[in-house]
């Protein structure tokens, strides 16, 4: 197949959103919406385990909740969770006292302090090992994946790539700030579906 040079971008490659959660200091849960976001392998002193990497951009509560606290999860967005999520992804945190009045179910991490959403299909809980600054407002954080929470739909085990997606169905995006689902239905552009939350 003949190619032609295409713009820089990831307008071909979807990529899964997921809610980075933290407690505040008032021990209330604090969530964000990220997709910058996948997995390697990595080493934690001598032992090498699964990684997550996770690139956060400009300045955010995110950014300095995860600093503060070298630990943090990531909870899978599905259509279920997809209204909330892009509120959490579209107000700042640090600009907006109120943001955290509206919760998921939130149950704690299993091995880390941290909060996980029970409405997400998959939570990581994420220990941070290394931070790497990139560029102006773009800081990597390579974690070690300590534990994973998956729904009880799986737990004799993730079955078949095909029925275990359509089961978990996260949601995805790329390049153009819209939203799909994994067989390419579109779900609108970032910051519409959160009007479907009730007032
Ligand atoms: C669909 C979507 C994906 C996003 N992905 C990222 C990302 O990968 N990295 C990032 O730094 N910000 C990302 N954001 C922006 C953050 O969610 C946004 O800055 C938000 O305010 C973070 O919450 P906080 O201000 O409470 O920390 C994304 C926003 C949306 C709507």
């Amino acid at each position: 197949m003949a190619k032609i040079r295409g713009k820089l971008g990831n307008d071909f490659c979807p990529q899964a959103l997921f809610l980075y959660g933290n407690y505040q200091e008032d021990g209330r849960p604090h969530f964000g919406l990220f997709c910058w976001a996948s997995y390697c392998s990595i080493l934690d002193g001598e032992e090498e385990c699964l990684g997550f990497m996770a690139c956060i951009g400009e300045e955010k509560l995110t950014k300095d909740l995860i600093r503060k606290q070298g630990v943090f999860s990531a909870n899978l967005v599905n259509q279920e969770l997809l209204p909330l999520a892009d509120y959490y992804g579209t107000v700042n945190g640090r600009e907006d006292p109120h943001k955290m009045d509206r919760l998921p179910t939130v149950e704690p991490g299993q091995v880390l302090r941290v909060p996980t959403i029970v409405e997400s299909p998959v939570s990581f809980e994420l220990k941070v090992l290394e931070e790497r600054h990139l560029a102006q407002g773009s800081d990597l954080f390579l974690c070690r994946v300590c534990n994973v929470m998956v729904e009880e739909a799986f737990a004799k085990g993730p079955g078949p790539f095909h029925p275990r997606l359509l089961q978990a169905a996260p949601i995805v995006t790329a390049g153009d700030a819209r939203y799909a689902t994994l067989d390419g239905r579109d779900l609108g552009g970032w910051g519409e579906a959160k009007a479907r939350l009730p007032e």
